[in-house]
């Protein structure tokens, strides 16, 4: 695979990513109501999504990602508020290995539209991934 189909249709000039310390107190501000900035992380690393109003802006379909780490309803394809909800959507250990890779293609996707402002830096430890306990259960 090229990964293409993660390419978007015109192309979008990036700044280098940034790895500066964002703690989820301030990545929850950046929610385009507090501040007119929207922040979106995957698996820790936050995207500056303000430009796409029209997909993250108030009110829109996906507002629900915004101002904390996605990651648990990305990869479930998911609006649902159990998976949206920002004391949750963190934690993507219950994701299955279909919905990991599910995760993996968004981060793609999102690193080609998108700036890379920082890296969240207290997300909680990761509690172990539940598709990692299925496949020792097998042994
Ligand atoms: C009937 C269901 C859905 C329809 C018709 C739909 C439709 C769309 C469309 C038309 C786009 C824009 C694509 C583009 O311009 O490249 C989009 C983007 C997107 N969709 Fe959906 N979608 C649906 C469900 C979902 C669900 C369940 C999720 C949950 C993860 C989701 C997450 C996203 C995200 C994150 C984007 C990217 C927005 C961006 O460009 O940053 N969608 N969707």
């Amino acid at each position: 695979m090229s990964g293409k189909r993660f390419m978007p249709k015109n192309p979008v000039k990036l700044d280098p990513p940034k790895d500066d310390p964002i703690t989820m107190a301030e990545l929850a501000k950046c929610d385009g109501e507090q501040s007119p900035t929207m922040y979106i992380a995957i698996k820790g690393t936050v995207f500056d999504v303000t430009p796409n109003q029209g997909a993250y802006g108030v009110g829109k379909g996906y507002h629900v990602f915004v101002g904390r780490d996605a990651s648990r309803a990305l990869g479930k394809s998911s609006l649902k508020k159990e998976d949206t909800d920002i004391k949750v959507s963190w934690d993507y250990s219950p994701l299955n290995v279909k919905q990991l890779k599910v995760l993996d293609d968004w981060f793609m996707y999102f690193k080609n539209r998108y700036n890379i402002v920082g890296k969240v830096s207290d997300l909680p430890e990761l509690p172990p991934l539940q598709i990692v306990n299925d496949l020792n259960s097998t042994i």
